[in-house]
C-alpha cells in the first residue's frame, strides 16, 4: 500500500498552512512508525503560472498513486482575469472530479474556550457537533454553462445514483455518531431538489431504518444552523448548498481556519484532505494564517485514507490541548489581544503537545 502523500500547497496562504501540516505529519509518522514519505505537486495558479494549466498532467499522476493528498488552498486576484477553463478554481474542481472524490466531509465542532471567537452567544455552542457531508462531484459547479455578452448561465443535474451514494456514505457516518441525518435541500422550487428529497427519502428507509431523519429547505436550514446549532447530527446535501452552509457552520466553531475537509470516493483510491477555507490573498506570506483547518485535515487523511486511527486522534488531541491552554492564532484571539502566535509558532505548541501524549 502507498505511503506517499502527495501535497499541493497551491496559494496564497495554502503553502504557509500546508507546510505546517507536513510537519506535524512527520512527526507523527515517527512517532506511530507509518512510514510516510511526501511529494509535492502543483496545482491552482502556482501551477498555471509554472506550466499554464491549473491541473496538470503529472499532478493528476502523482496523486493517483499515492494514499493521500493534503491541499492547500487555490485562487487569488491574480488570477481573476483570465480565460475561465485555465481559472485555478478549475484545478481543485478538476482533481475532485478526476479521482471521483464525490463525498465531502467537513466536520463542524466547538470548543468552550472559543466560544468568544464566535459571534454567536455561548450557551448555543454547547454540545454542537455536526457532520456536513457536502456533494462534490455534481449539481450547479459541474453542468451545462454558457455564458454571451448579455447573457449567461448555470445548470444544476444530479442522478439518482449520484445522490444515492452521497446518502449511503451519510447514512453510514451517522450510524456512527448520534444516529441522526438532516437533508437539506430546495425542493420547493428546484426539480434537482425534488429529486434528492424522493432518493434521500427511500435510502434512509430501506437502507438505514435506524436513523431519525428530517428534510430541511436550505434558506430554513441557514437559519437553524444559527438557532439550533446543538440539535444537528449529521447533515447531507447538494454541492452549492454545502459550499455556503459550511462557510456559515464555520463561524459556529469561531474561524473558518478551523475546519478540516476529507474528499472521498468510492473503493481504495486515495482521499484529498483540505481545510474549508480559501486562499486568503489578504494575509498570504505574513505567516498569520491558521494552520489548524490544515492540520485537522493531515489528522483526517490518516484516519480515512492510512487506517491509521490512534495517530489521527494524538493530532486532533494536540490542536484541542493547544488551544485549550490558550494557543491562539490571530483569527481566533480576543479583541485587543497582542499575544497571538503566527502560524508557525502555534503549530510549534501543537508539536510540544503532540510530544507530551
Ligand atoms: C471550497 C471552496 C471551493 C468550492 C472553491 C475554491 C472552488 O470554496 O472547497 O469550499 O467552492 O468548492
Ligand atoms: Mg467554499
Amino acid at each position: 500500500m502507498s505511503k506517499k502523500v502527495v501535497v499541493l500547497a497551491g496559494d496564497g496562504v495554502g503553502p504557509e498552512v500546508t507546510a505546517e501540516a507536513v510537519r506535524v505529519l512527520k512527526a507523527v509518522s515517527t512517532h506511530h512508525k507509518l512510514g510516510l514519505t511526501f511529494e509535492d505537486a502543483l496545482i491552482g495558479g502556482a501551477a498555471y503560472d509554472a506550466v499554464g494549466s491549473p491541473l496538470p498532467d503529472a499532478t493528476v499522476a502523482a496523486c493517483k498513486s499515492s494514499a493521500g493528498i493534503l491541499l492547500g488552498a487555490v485562487g487569488g486576484p491574480k488570477w481573476a482575469d483570465i480565460p475561465v477553463q485555465h481559472r485555478p478554481e478549475q484545478g481543485l474542481l478538476a482533481i475532485r472530479k478526476a479521482l471521483g472524490l464525490f463525498a465531502n466531509l467537513r466536520p463542524v465542532t466547538t470548543v468552550p474556550e472559543l466560544a468568544a471567537a464566535s459571534p454567536l452567544k455561548a450557551e448555543k455552542l454547547k454540545g454542537v457537533d455536526i457532520l456536513v457531508i457536502r456533494e462534490l462531484t455534481g449539481g450547479i459547479y459541474f453542468g451545462k454553462r454558457g455564458r454571451t455578452a448579455q447573457a449567461a448561465f448555470d445548470t444544476c443535474e444530479y442522478t439518482t445514483p449520484e445522490i444515492e451514494r452521497v446518502c449511503r456514505i451519510a447514512g453510514t457516518l451517522a450510524m456512527t455518531r448520534r444516529r441522526k441525518i438532516t437533508s437539506v435541500d430546495k425542493a420547493n422550487v428546484l426539480d434537482t431538489s425534488r429529486l434528492w428529497r424522493e432518493v434521500a427519502t427511500r435510502v434512509f428507509r430501506d437502507e438505514f431504518p435506524q436513523l431519525t431523519v428530517e428534510h430541511l429547505l436550505v434558506d430554513a436550514a441557514a437559519m437553524h444552523l444559527l438557532s439550533r446549532p446543538a440539535d444537528f447530527d449529521v447533515m447531507v446535501t447538494e454541492n452549492m448548498f454545502g459550499d455556503i452552509l459550511t462557510d456559515e457552520a464555520s463561524m459556529l466553531a469561531g474561524s473558518m481556519g478551523l475546519l478540516p475537509s476529507a474528499s472521498l470516493g468510492t473503493g481504495s483510491g486515495p482521499g484529498l484532505y483540505e481545510p474549508i477555507h480559501g486562499s486568503a490573498p489578504d494575509i498570504a506570506g505574513q505567516g498569520v494564517a491558521n494552520p489548524c483547518g490544515t492540520i485537522l485535515s493531515a489528522a483526517m487523511l490518516l484516519r480515512y485514507s492510512c487506517d491509521a486511527e490512534a495517530a489521527a486522534r494524538s493530532i486532533e488531541s494536540a490542536v484541542a490541548a493547544a488551544l485549550q491552554a490558550g494557543a491562539r492564532t490571530r483569527d481566533i484571539a480576543a479583541p485587543g489581544a497582542r499575544d497571538w502566535l503566527g502560524t508557525t509558532a502555534f503549530t510549534d505548541v501543537v508539536l510540544r503537545h503532540l510530544a507530551a501524549h
